[in-house]
């Protein structure tokens, strides 16, 4: 079952951050290497504005989380952080996930999920090479080396929309991704109005 995470519950904001630091365990450096830093991180994705909803278990154990903030006045939500904990990984979860967050971005009207999927670990063709000049060449030629959230964002629907070179330091770039979730384009709403 997926649904709200809030404030009000500590032991559910307490077991987010725990599935945050076990998730990034084995990158190196991890963005959330100890409870502390994650707490920080559960309560930003708690805050009012944003979008946090948990999957749980038929024993309401929490499995995974994903949060989201409005930018762009709230055409485009992005999406972060999003995490499945590594006993619960590979059983459709992260897919459950960004499914229910999509649908909730849907229904604030939101038009476009944005994220960014770092490659700090050489992971992909994108990282430690100089992007520059030709960053779009590199994008066109884009492949996985090894295990990378990329694959599994590129199964969920996303589209590669862009790099950011050296985001997390030379040759560690952070891969922009975004999919559509509703959009009329103009043309076609000028048709609907007059049909
Ligand atoms: C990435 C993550 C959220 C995926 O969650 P999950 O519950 O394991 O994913 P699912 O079981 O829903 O997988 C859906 C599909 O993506 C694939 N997939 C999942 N993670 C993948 C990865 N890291 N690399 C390649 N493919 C992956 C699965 O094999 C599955 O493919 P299939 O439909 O062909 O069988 C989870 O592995 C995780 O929390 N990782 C650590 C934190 C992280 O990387 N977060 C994203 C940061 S941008």
């Amino acid at each position: 079952m997926i649904r709200a995470l809030s404030l009000d519950t500590p032991q559910e904001a307490a077991a987010a951050a725990a599935i945050l630091v076990a998730a990034f365990a084995d990158r190196s450096p991890s963005p959330w290497p100890d409870l502390a830093a994650a707490s920080r991180e559960v309560h930003d994705a708690l805050a009012p504005d944003h979008l946090c909803r948990g999957y749980f278990d038929s024993a309401e154990q929490l499995l995974g989380w994903v949060a989201g903030f409005p930018v762009y006045g709230g055409q485009v939500w992005e999406l972060h952080p999003l995490a499945v904990h590594p006993h619960a990984q590979g059983r459709g979860i992260g897919r459950a996930l960004v499914a229910d967050f999509t649908q909730q971005v849907c229904r604030h009207g939101g038009t476009t999920v944005l994220l960014g999927a770092d490659d700090e670990n050489s992971s992909t063709s994108l990282g430690n090479v100089d992007l520059y000049p030709n960053v779009w060449e590199h994008i066109a030629h884009l492949q996985t080396r090894q295990r990378h959230p990329l694959s599994f964002y590129l199964k969920c629907g996303f589209a590669v929309v862009g790099v950011v070179p050296d985001a997390n330091g030379w040759g560690k770039p952070d891969i922009l991704l975004a999919k559509r979730i509703q959009m009329t384009r103009p043309a076609d709403e000028f048709a609907e109005r007059n049909s």
